[in-house]
């Protein structure tokens, strides 16, 4: 089943289009890879589907209804969610209360903070403030604070920019483990491109606003125009 469709999307900025007839298909339960050289338009891209932006051109349809008419806290509501590419957070509230913001929105009963701090490995830091975490859980409280929405598709934008090696890999299992335990949907953006192999079924490789490139992670790698593109 299809869970997003990004048909023919333009996006302008003053003197920059940044998105040129964008189009792409995630089906339900994937771990779909979107990357390309700075300044290609992945984060514009899922800032357009949360509705931060409106296109100029073509639609978007989540579970096959246009998101044409919804603001972004509907969006939300239908089951969209990101993080943010530089983590986001108010120092002096705990992570607790980060967590609790997104399931009061949404009228989520309390006990899910819990849950949703245990998915992510920050149960024993819930009283913590957020300025004594570690690169590596200050990530966690990302992806904790997305998930407080209780999202079917969660975008990831550059989730494993600033994490050691090791880091990565713990953030790949827990990701993997969200993905297959709650079918949750995961749109990956990121210019680690060891860590997107060993996570997604599935890339999309976007250059100067145009898709070039999709396929399995072994195909577009070897794809010529993917390889000029990042090489120039
Ligand atoms: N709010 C904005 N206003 C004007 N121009 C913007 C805005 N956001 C992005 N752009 C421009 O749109 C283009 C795409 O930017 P975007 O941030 O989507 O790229 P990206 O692929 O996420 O890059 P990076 O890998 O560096 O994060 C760039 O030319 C950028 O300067
Ligand atoms: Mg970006």
């Amino acid at each position: 089943m299809t869970i997003l469709e990004v048909k023919n999307i333009d996006k302008l900025f003053p003197g920059v289009k940044a998105l040129k007839d964008v189009s792409m298909t995630i089906e339900k339960g994937e771990i779909r890879g979107l990357i390309g050289p700075n300044g290609s338009g992945k984060t514009t891209m899922i800032r357009t589907i949360l509705g931060f932006y409106k296109q100029d051109k073509g639609d978007i349809l989540y579970e096959g209804e246009s998101l044409f008419k919804d603001d972004i806290w509907t969006r939300v509501n239908k089951g969209l969610s990101l993080t943010y590419q530089t983590p986001t957070y108010v120092s002096g509230l705990s992570i607790y209360r980060h967590i609790e913001l997104g399931t009061i929105a949404k009228n989520i009963p309390g006990k899910r903070i819990y849950e949703i701090a245990e998915e992510v490995g920050l149960a024993d830091n819930v009283n913590k403030d957020p300025s004594e975490l570690t690169a590596l859980s200050a990530k966690k409280l990302e992806i904790a604070k997305a998930l407080s929405t209780n999202p079917q598709l969660l975008m990831l934008d550059e989730i494993f920019a600033g994490l050691s090696f090791e880091e990565g890999e713990q953030m790949i299992d827990m990701l993997k483990n969200l993905n297959k335990e709650k079918d949750m949907t995961i749109l990956l953006i990121d210019h680690n491109l060891r860590m997107v192999k060993k996570m997604v079924n599935k890339t999309t490789v976007i250059n100067m606003g145009v898709v070039i490139a999709e396929g399995s992670f072994d195909e577009i790698i070897e794809d010529e125009e993917v390889r000029k593109a990042y090489l120039g």
